[in-house]
């Protein structure tokens, strides 16, 4: 039997991916890669082994990966003394050195012509894999709806819609929508090969407006922003300035479609529609 391994398993998508997984491969089959015996626990306390390993530790990678057939590999949050491209590297070389033979890899929706500051790590590592010699699936996530949570918030808690997107479209979709495709993935038998763009329905931000009137109750103000104005309104509630100029610029690339797409690949991969905008609001609320 093939042995399957999550890494950022004790994170939200690594989490939701071995939860997906579960349904699709024996529990004994599956192996979640932690940081620290601590965050490890809370899984093997659910029935997962775990193993213990840090992408910025490539022996600690070596060891957990062995015996491993198919990897999900969850791309890092951090960049930090060891850059994300490093970590990444210490991931593919370590998976190719212990034997696995599949990677899963958590990309960015068109990541080769994305304008999106978050695209270049991804591109490196989708080379890295794609020149590893291993047999892969690039899991180019559109955005997690969970994203907008800080905009429905202030939405119902300060009665105000505040964005600069425009008319642009995203192709949003559940977190958890993306993870049991990445479970799919990796529980199949094909060795893909392939690079997949998992997008949600297009849809913009006025249509995130209705869908969020239709699940709330709340009252409020829509404002459809310029960016100095957008920037302005963040910082007034608060939010540090690099991260407010890092949330307007996101919703220029998104003016620009930079995170919308008309790929089937998502409801393909999991083998039925997605949920409905106005439900996955109702969801995350
Ligand atoms: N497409 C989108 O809209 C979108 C949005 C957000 C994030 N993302 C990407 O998707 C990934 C998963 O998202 P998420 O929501 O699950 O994030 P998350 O909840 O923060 O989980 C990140 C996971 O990665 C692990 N991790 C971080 N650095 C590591 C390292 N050096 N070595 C080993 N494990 C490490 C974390 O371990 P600890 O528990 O020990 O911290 C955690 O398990 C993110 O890392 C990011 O690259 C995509």
């Amino acid at each position: 039997m093939a042995k399957y391994m999550v890494t950022g398993s004790t994170g939200n998508f690594g989490g939701l991916a071995l939860y997906y997984l579960s349904k699709k491969v024996a529990k004994s089959d599956i192996i979640g890669l932690a940081r620290s015996e601590d965050k490890a626990k809370k899984l093997r306390d659910q029935g997962f082994d775990v193993r213990i390993g840090d992408y910025t530790n490539y022996e600690s990678l070596v060891n957990a990966f062995r015996g491993v057939d198919r990897l999900l590999f969850v791309s890092s949050t951090t960049s930090g003394e060891i850059s994300r491209q490093i970590q990444h590297e210490n991931v593919v070389d370590a998976a190719k050195e212990a034997g696995v033979k599949f990677i899963g890899y958590t990309s960015l929706i068109k990541a080769d012509t994305s304008q999106s500051p978050l695209a270049t790590d991804h591109v490196f590592t989708e080379n890295l894999i794609k020149e590893s010699g291993l047999n892969y699936a690039i899991l180019r996530n559109s955005w997690y709806l969970e994203n907008e949570k800080n905009i429905i918030d202030a939405a119902l808690n300060i009665g105000k819609f505040v964005y600069s997107a425009g008319e642009g479209k995203v192709a949003w979709a559940l977190r958890r929508e993306y993870a049991e495709a990445a479970a799919n993935a990796l529980s199949s038998d094909e060795d893909y090969d392939q690079i997949f763009e998992l997008a949600g329905d297009s849809a913009t931000y006025a249509d995130l407006v209705a869908a969020l009137a239709n699940a709330s109750d709340g009252k409020f103000e829509i404002l459809s922003l310029e960016p100095a104005d957008h920037k302005r309104f963040l910082i007034n509630n608060d939010v540090p300035e690099g991260f407010a100029d890092y949330l307007v610029e996101l919703h220029q690339g998104m003016k620009n479609s930079m995170l919308d797409s008309d790929s089937n690949d998502l409801k393909e991969l999991l083998g039925r529609d997605l949920i409905p905008l106005s439900d996955a609001v109702a969801e995350i609320l």
